[in-house]
């Protein structure tokens, strides 16, 4: 099988990335410049701001990635871009910039689904783990690589077929079906929110109550200081859908986040809290960086129970889905992946839940979880390996389907 060193380049939302992943398996550098100083304020991404943070950004990012892989533009063997889904202009930036490249280096150029990417994450993640030794040893020697260090095994990755993957982040909440063909995995949409994506409801519910963007890794902490039964949140505030219905077959597993959303609104105006919220969201706009003492100082028990339940009503519903797809559809393993699966509580309920049906659970490290370039580029391997470039027309695809 060829060998190949793919420059990957991400601006789909809030994170201009760039990376070089060797073989679909061997990550040399993962540079991610992050936006959420710009978008703070705004407790949101601002897709104008987004754009102009990309073009400050693109050149020099490419450029450490380049450096820390001990790689340069001419030694790279094709570059791959994310054509979509995600804000047009923000996926415009990397895109021109990567057609450029590819131009002007005379190289290939590859476009990538981003949902597929952060498929792709969990997979490259899982083939450093059983790297060969004749390759350890080739790439050891690369000046400037940065190593993880896995535990290894010898032999190559072997997974179990049909892989269910659930792509849950600030943009998507989708659960894909995917089996292996010869160049590559093919994909059926099985299930996807019907409104917001968890991701989004978790950065909603976190500005609701004054306490900052992004809101998951700050509610993944709180929660752990909250009573997650304090709080009952019904069925009705995450709608079931009707299964067994005519449309049946392509929704039988979506998901609807915005009525906990709404609930929680309705329980803040219940409990008398906006006052308290004002003061938390005023105190903390003071902080640049805020830490656990500083949010925990600022929360009362109320809102940190309101935390908690909100955090187990999610991840509940996520992972009880999830695990009746997983058994219908007759899977074999599962994936999770993207933002929202760095949440601590979420990754212990699909190990414990995974575990009693013996059922194979894979997660991408925390830092490949959110988004990244290296995802992109190992995403791209497979259509490197079946001549499957981009034509000279394409552009940005904010709606692009996997
Ligand atoms: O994959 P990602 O970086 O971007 C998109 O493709 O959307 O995901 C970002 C999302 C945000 O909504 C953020 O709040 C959420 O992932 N997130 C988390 C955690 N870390 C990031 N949600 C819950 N718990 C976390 N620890
Ligand atoms: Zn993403």
């Amino acid at each position: 099988m060829a060998e190949a060193s793919i420059l990957g380049i991400e601006t789909s939302c809030d994170e201009t990335a760039a990376a070089v992943v060797r073989s679909g398996e061997r990550l040399l550098s993962n540079v991610v410049s992050s936006q959420i100083a710009t978008h703070q304020p705004y407790g949101g991404v601002v897709p104008e701001l987004a754009s102009r943070e990309h073009l400050r950004a693109i050149v020099p990012v490419v450029r450490q990635a380049l450096a820390e892989a001990g790689e340069s533009y001419d030694s790279v063997d094709a570059i791959a871009v994310t054509q979509g889904p995600g804000l047009a202009g923000a996926l415009l930036v990397g895109i021109s910039y990567a057609k450029a490249l590819a131009y002007a280096l005379n190289k290939p150029l590859i476009t990538v689904n981003h949902l597929e990417g952060h498929i792709h994450a969990v997979l490259l993640e899982e083939k450093q783990k059983v790297e060969p030794l004749g390759e350890r040893e080739r790439g050891a020697s690369r000046t400037g690589a940065r190593r993880r260090n896995h535990e290894r095994s010898e032999g190559a990755l072997r997974l179990q077929f049909p892989v269910l993957a659930l792509v849950v982040s600030g943009g998507h909440t989708h659960l894909f079906l995917a089996r292996e063909q010869e160049q590559g995995w093919q994909y059926k949409n099985i299930g996807r929110t019907r409104d917001d994506a968890a991701g989004e409801a978790y950065d909603k519910v976190a500005k609701l109550l004054g306490l900052g963007y992004p809101g998951g890794p700050v509610i993944d902490t709180l929660a752990k200081h909250g009573n997650p039964r304090a709080v009952k949140f019904g069925l009705t505030q995450i709608k079931h859908p009707n299964r067994g219905t005519a449309k049946a077959e392509q929704t039988a597993y979506d998901f609807s986040f915005s009525g906990i959303k709404t609930a929680v609104l309705r329980y803040v105006q219940l409990e008398d809290m906006s006052a308290a919220i004002k003061r938390r969201r005023e105190a903390l706009a003071g902080i640049a960086k805020p830490t656990l003492q500083d949010w925990l100082a600022h929360c009362d028990q109320k809102t940190l129970d309101l935390v908690a339940s909100f955090q187990r009503t999610v991840v509940e519903d996520l992972v009880s889905k999830t695990l009746t797809a997983a058994r219908e559809c007759d899977a074999r393993t599962l994936f999770v992946t993207g933002g929202v699966a760095a949440n601590s509580a979420l990754r212990q309920a699909f190990e414990d839940e995974g575990a009693k049906e013996g059922l194979p659970v894979y997660f991408p490290s925390r830092r490949l979880s959110t988004d990244n370039a290296a995802m992109i580029a190992a995403a791209a391997y497979p259509k490197f390996l079946a001549g499957d470039f981009a034509p000279a027309e394409f552009s940005a695809e904010a709606s692009l389907a996997l």
